[in-house]
């Protein structure tokens, strides 16, 4: 690793490990390619792309990620066992010198008396083990005592000596339970810098998960004190209550440069692309107003606050929407604008799409404006990345209607294509989003549950696009899905058939397979209850 100057702060991101962690927010190969190839345009410093012995479909993500991903570290986790070692040095390989091993032992009282009914010299001996196993595969070698703030300080001394002296190149002190709080958190670092030798030679990183609400605040309170790796993860995605929020922590030391007096290699205009990509990809929303990427962290509502910023921006402002690739609702395109127009400005936006992919977003720009009449940035950063993202269509929609009122019975009549075949059905259901979404299963003779389903507009006005994330069950498995479209009850038929072609896709690619849910049913050309 190059050696990093004295006030850079490294950005770990571990979206794709920790934050896929995050209950309904797991993802396949496709969507952590993408997610990772983001992370590269936001210059992260690591990525951490998943803990390869877990499952074959975790070790083949990190493999790709390190094979494909070009600039950050790709770090793999691992627990100090030869097994999930070799898994990791395995899956890591692909990306050479750039290649981490991760390895983690919990430290603790309470883990180790409960969970690992091991004394303290023995978890020395571990943790020393584990890195000296590590580095015989990879010379860059990350420790992490797992638990650390609960841990007693000398101990946490103790380990961190006896792993930097085995050759560990990193070290994390990790608030696994977002227990700490800030004053406590920093000078436990400030603690371990005076008293661990040797700790100068190594990034002393933290990473904080956000029980109380706290892990963007420790993390700062931790790099005041000397740590110089964050690690986060974007819309703060992860276990429980989640991690540290990239965005918010990055976007805090570069505001408060003044304070921190801290840089970072964030490209920040990417984040807000990267924050809709993983919102879009989890199918977990962004709440309105969260910090730096909600819709309304830059709203100003209030007459007076309205009044100041259109006389001095600075007055109710602290960043530029721009700085973090929100360009705000300017009318860009419309109807009439022609396909260069277009290609300039998705280039402005930071897109680079090829030939066929450009066309393919060029008519659904085409189909948008004819049923909105301004056109947004916000819009065409969910045209791109919906059709960027999108699985490969097995199911296309090609015709939707529904017929619904308060005395009627809500039916829908659907029209799929799947290669050359065309199949159409019909069904009721208690409203016209529920008989869409069972004309669909009709067809695609599936059972997919619902479990979740949330709306959003993307701007502002009547005509605005509608947002639709699902979260759906097949079998045992989940998937999520997002559309969008101004026909809020076609933005549900096209999430749910993202959905179900994604699951195809999964199962054609040998994924665990969820118990097949329903036979092969006779289709029927008139609505059925
Ligand atoms: O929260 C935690 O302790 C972890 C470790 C594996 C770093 O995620
Ligand atoms: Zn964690």
């Amino acid at each position: 690793m190059t050696k990093k100057a004295k006030n850079r702060v490294v950005i770990f991101d571990t979206t794709l490990r920790d934050g896929e962690q995050c209950p309904g927010a797991s993802m396949g190969m496709r969507e952590k390619l993408e997610v990772a190839r983001q992370l590269a345009r936001l210059k992260v410093d690591i990525i951490e792309a998943g803990f390869p012995v877990a499952s074959p479909g975790d070790f083949e993500a990190v493999h790709a990620v390190a094979e494909q991903i070009k600039g950050p570290i790709i770090a793999g986790l691992a627990r100090c066992l030869e097994k999930d070692i070799v898994r990791a040095a395995e899956a890591v390989a692909p990306a050479g010198e750039r290649g981490r091993i991760h390895v983690f032992l919990a430290t603790s009282a309470i883990h180790r008396q409960y969970k690992l009914r091991k004394a303290k010299e023995e978890i020395i001996k571990q943790a020393v083990a584990g890195v000296e196993m590590a580095k015989r595969y990879v010379s860059d070698v990350q420790f992490s005592p797992e638990d650390a703030s609960r841990t007693e300080p000398e101990f946490l001394a103790d380990v961190c000596r006896a792993v930097i002296d085995a050759g560990a190149t990193t070290v994390n002190i990790p608030d696994t339970v977002g227990y700490a709080v800030p004053e406590q958190f920093g000078a436990l670092i400030g603690y371990l810098h005076e008293h661990v030798a040797g700790i100068d030679q190594v990034t002393v990183h933290v990473h904080c998960h956000n029980d109380l609400g706290l892990a963007v605040a420790n993390s700062l309170a931790a790099v005041k004190n000397g740590a110089r790796g964050i690690e986060c993860t974007l819309n703060g995605l992860g276990e429980r209550a989640g991690n540290c929020s990239l965005e918010e922590a990055v976007m805090a030391m570069r505001t408060r440069k003044d304070f921190y007096n801290l840089t970072t290699g964030i490209k920040t205009q990417e984040i807000f692309r990267a924050s809709r990509l993983v919102s879009q990809l989890t199918g977990m929303l962004v709440q309105r107003n969260k910090a730096i990427v909600g819709a309304n962290a830059f709203a100003h509502e209030s007459g007076i606050h309205q009044d100041g910023t259109l006389k001095e921006r600075s007055t109710y402002e602290i960043m530029k929407p721009e700085d973090v690739g929100i360009s705000g609702t300017e009318l860009v395109l419309g109807k009439h604008s022609g396909r260069h127009a277009f290609a300039n400005h998705l280039h402005k936006l930071g897109f680079r799409l090829s030939d066929a992919e450009m066309a393919q977003a060029f008519e659904a720009f085409i189909e948008l404006a004819d049923k909105k009449k301004s056109i947004y940035d916000d819009d065409l950063v969910a045209i791109v990345q919906q059709q960027m993202t999108e699985p490969p269509p097995v199911y296309t929609l090609d015709y939707l209607h529904v017929s619904t009122g308060s005395d009627t019975v809500p039916t829908a009549t659907v029209r799929l294509k799947r290669n050359d075949e065309v199949m159409q059905d019909a069904a009721c259901g208690d409203g016209p989003v529920d008989a869409a979404l069972k004309t669909i299963d009709r067809i695609c003779e599936l059972q997919g549950r619902l479990e979740d389903f949330s709306l959003q507009a993307i701007t502002k006005g009547k005509d605005a696009l509608g947002e639709v994330s699902l979260r759906v069950t097949f079998g045992d498995k989940i998937i999520n899905g997002k559309a969008s479209s101004t026909d809020i009850v076609e933005a549900a038929a096209r999430a749910y058939l993202n959905c179900v072609n994604r699951h195809i896709v999964d199962q054609q690619a040998g994924d665990e397979t969820p118990k097949k849910t329903k036979k092969k049913s006779k289709r029927v050309k008139t609505p059925q209850p």
